[in-house]
C-alpha cells in the first residue's frame, strides 16, 4: 500500500472508484481472520466431523461463555521448507489460542487444530502455547488444553521436539500455581500425553479419543501383543484401568460441560479462594437417615456415596475418578456454600480396602486440595491395606505412604469422620488427629483398633483357644469381649484422639462449623526445598 508523506494510507482510485484506504485496512485484516478461521480447510473439516469429530473453534466456543473468546496469534504460521512444508502454511498453524471466561470466571485455552497438518505440535505451536501459559500464570487463570493431534509434527523434527519439551517444563511450573487441565478429543499418542499427564485433570470424549505412548503397530512388533487404538487407550481404558483420565464425556458436548462444571469448583490460582456460592441448603440440616445408614453387621456394605451426599449442600458432590479404584471416592463438593475436597472409603468396593490404586488417587487428590486451599473432609471405613502377594510385590508400601505424605503435608484445614471401621494403617493414614488432622469425629458405630476383632484374637490368643475344649465357643467370647472394648469410638475419645462422638445426622451442621472455625487456618513448615515424596 502506498503512504502519503504523513505516513497515511493514500487513497487509491480503482476503474474511475475511489478506495477508501482506512476501510480497505480493515478488510485485509478481515480477510485473514476470515482463512485463519477456514482451519485447513473444508475438505478436512468434513473429514472431522465424519469422525464425530467438531472443529477446534466449535469446541472452544461451546466450553466458554457465548461472545466471550478471545483469540490470539491467530496469524502465525511456520517458516519451514522441507518436505514441502511451504506448500502447506496456515494461519494459525494447527492450534487455536486465547482467553475468555466460563460462567463469568476467566481462563486461557488452546485447542489443537486436527484439520491443519494434524493438530501436530510444531515450533509455531510451541510458541504459541509457552506464550499462553505464561501469560495463565501472570494473570493467575487456569489453562485448558483441548487436545487433539498427531503428536510432534514429524516435518520440524528437532523444532518439535522442543515445543513439547518448553511445554513440560511450562506444565510443571505452572503445578500448583494455577489449575490445568487436559480435555482429550481425538489421538493424544507419543511423548504428547506427558502434557496431560503432567495437568491436573484429564478428561476424554468416550470413543473419539486416545492415548497411548505406543499405538498398536508398535505394540505388535515389541511385544507381538494384538490390541485395537479403544483398547489399548481409549475413554473407558484410562478411566477405569489404568488411572490416567479422571471424567468421561459421553460426547464432545458432555465433556466440555464437565470441564465447565469442575471449573465451577476451582480457584483460579493458588492465591485465591475456591468459589464460594451463597448457600441454599439449610446448614443446620439433620438428615435423620444417617443414623441407621451403617448396617449393623459391622461385615454388612453399605454405600459411603449416599453418606456424602446426604451430608454435603444438595446436588453439590461433583465425583472425581469415579470408574477408578472404587474402593476410594474423591470429588468436590460444598458446605454452606463453600467448596471442599471429599475423601473417602466405600465399604460397597473390596470392603473399602485401600489398594495401590486406591493410594494413588486419594494421596493425589488430597495434595491437589491442598495445593489450591481446598479444605478436606475424609470419611474413614476401612478395615486396612488390602493384603496380598500382587499388593506387596506391586509396592502397595510405596503408594499407601503417598497418602500418608500426602495428609502429613497438607496445610488446609482438615477434618475426618470415622464412620465405622478405622483400623491400623488405614484408621492412621486417612486423615487422623496423629498426623494432624484438625478435628476428628467418629460416629457411635466407629470401630477404632489396631485391627478388627477376629484377627487380634487370633494373634493374642492363638494357644488359649487352642487349649480349650470348646475351642469355636471360646474363640467367640473373646471375640465379643474384645469388641466391646476395643471395637468402639470410646477409647479413641477418651483419650482425645477423637475430638467428638457424633450422633450421624449432626455431621452436617458440625462440619459447616468446624470449618467455619478453621477457615483462616495458617501453618508454618520448617524452610525447606522440597520433601522427597515417595513417588
Ligand atoms: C506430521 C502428521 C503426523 C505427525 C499425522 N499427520 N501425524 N504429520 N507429523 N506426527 C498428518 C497426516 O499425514 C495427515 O496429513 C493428517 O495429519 C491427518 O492424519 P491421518 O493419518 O490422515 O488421520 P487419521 O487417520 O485420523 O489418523 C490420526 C493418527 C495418525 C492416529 C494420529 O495420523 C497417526 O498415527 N499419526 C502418528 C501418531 C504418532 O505416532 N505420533 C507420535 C509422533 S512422535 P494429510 O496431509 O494427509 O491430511 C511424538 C514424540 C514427541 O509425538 C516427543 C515429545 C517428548
Amino acid at each position: 500500500m502506498e503512504l502519503t508523506e504523513n505516513n497515511q494510507p493514500k487513497s487509491e482510485e480503482v476503474e474511475g472508484v475511489q478506495i477508501d484506504p482506512h476501510q480497505a485496512m480493515i478488510d485485509e485484516l478481515k480477510e485473514k481472520r476470515s482463512q485463519a478461521s477456514q482451519g485447513g480447510g473444508k475438505a478436512r473439516i468434513d473429514a472431522q466431523r465424519a469422525k464425530g469429530k467438531q472443529t477446534a473453534r466449535e469446541r472452544v466456543y461451546k466450553l466458554l461463555d457465548e461472545g466471550s473468546f478471545q483469540e490470539v496469534d491467530a496469524l502465525m504460521s511456520h517458516r519451514h521448507t522441507d518436505f514441502g512444508m511451504d506448500q502447506q502454511r496456515f494461519l494459525g498453524d494447527g492450534v487455536v489460542t486465547g482467553f475468555g471466561k466460563i460462567n463469568g470466571r476467566r481462563v486461557c485455552v488452546y485447542a489443537q487444530d486436527f484439520t491443519i497438518l494434524g493438530g501436530t505440535f510444531s515450533e509455531v505451536a510451541g510458541q504459541k502455547v509457552s506464550k499462553l501459559m505464561d501469560l495463565a500464570m501472570e494473570a493467575g487463570v487456569p489453562v485448558i488444553a483441548l487436545n487433539d493431534s498427531g503428536g510432534a509434527r514429524i516435518q520440524e523434527g528437532v523444532h518439535s521436539l522442543d515445543a513439547y519439551g518448553q511445554l513440560f517444563w511450562r506444565n510443571t511450573q505452572a503445578s500448583g500455581v494455577i489449575p490445568q487441565l487436559s480435555v482429550i478429543m481425538g489421538p493424544c499418542a507419543g511423548g504428547a500425553v506427558y502434557s496431560p499427564g503432567l495437568t491436573d485433570f484429564i478428561f476424554m470424549s468416550a470413543q473419539t479419543s486416545n492415548m497411548f505412548i505406543t499405538g498398536p503397530e508398535v505394540i505388535k512388533t515389541v511385544t507381538g501383543e494384538t490390541v485395537d487404538f479403544e483398547t489399548l487407550g481409549g475413554a473407558s481404558a484410562h478411566s477405569a484401568t489404568s488411572g490416567v483420565a479422571h471424567f468421561v464425556g459421553s460426547s464432545e458436548d458432555h465433556t466440555l460441560e464437565l470441564v465447565r462444571t469442575l471449573i465451577g469448583y476451582l480457584p483460579s490460582n493458588n492465591a485465591e479462594p475456591a468459589p464460594a456460592i451463597v448457600p441454599e441448603d439449610d446448614p443446620n440440616r439433620k438428615d435423620a437417615l444417617l443414623n441407621r445408614i451403617v448396617p449393623a453387621d459391622p461385615n454388612e456394605p453399605y454405600d459411603m456415596k449416599e453418606v456424602i451426599i446426604r451430608i454435603v449442600d444438595t446436588g453439590s458432590f461433583f465425583e472425581v475418578h469415579e470408574n477408578f479404584a472404587r474402593n476410594a471416592l474423591v470429588g468436590f463438593a460444598r458446605l454452606h456454600g463453600q467448596v471442599v475436597g471429599i475423601v473417602a472409603q466405600q465399604p460397597m468396593y473390596l470392603a473399602g480396602c485401600i489398594d495401590i490404586d486406591a493410594s494413588d488417587k486419594m494421596a493425589r487428590f488430597v495434595r491437589f486440595c491442598d495445593a489450591f486451599n481446598i479444605p478436606l473432609v475424609t470419611f474413614v471405613d476401612s478395615p486396612g491395606f488390602l493384603p496380598g502377594v500382587v499388593q506387596e510385590h506391586g509396592g502397595i508400601i510405596r503408594h499407601g505412604a503417598k497418602i500418608v505424605y500426602a495428609y502429613s503435608e497438607a496445610t488446609v484445614p482438615m477434618v475426618s469422620i470415622v464412620t465405622r471401621k478405622g483400623y491400623g494403617g488405614a484408621y492412621l493414614v486417612m486423615g487422623s488427629k496423629s498426623i494432624h488432622a484438625d478435628l476428628a469425629f467418629a460416629w457411635p458405630t466407629a470401630e477404632i483398633a489396631v485391627m478388627g476383632a477376629d484377627g487380634a484374637v487370633n494373634i493374642l490368643y492363638r494357644k488359649q483357644i487352642q487349649e480349650k475344649e470348646n475351642a469355636a465357643e471360646e474363640r467367640k467370647r473373646l471375640i465379643k469381649e474384645f469388641r466391646e472394648k476395643f471395637s468402639n469410638p470410646y477409647q479413641a475419645a477418651k483419650f482425645g484422639f477423637v475430638d467428638e462422638v457424633l450422633i450421624p445426622e449432626e455431621t452436617r451442621p458440625r462440619l459447616i462449623g468446624a470449618l467455619e472455625l478453621l477457615r483462616d487456618k495458617h501453618h508454618t513448615r520448617f524452610p525447606r526445598k522440597h520433601g522427597t515424596m515417595p513417588l
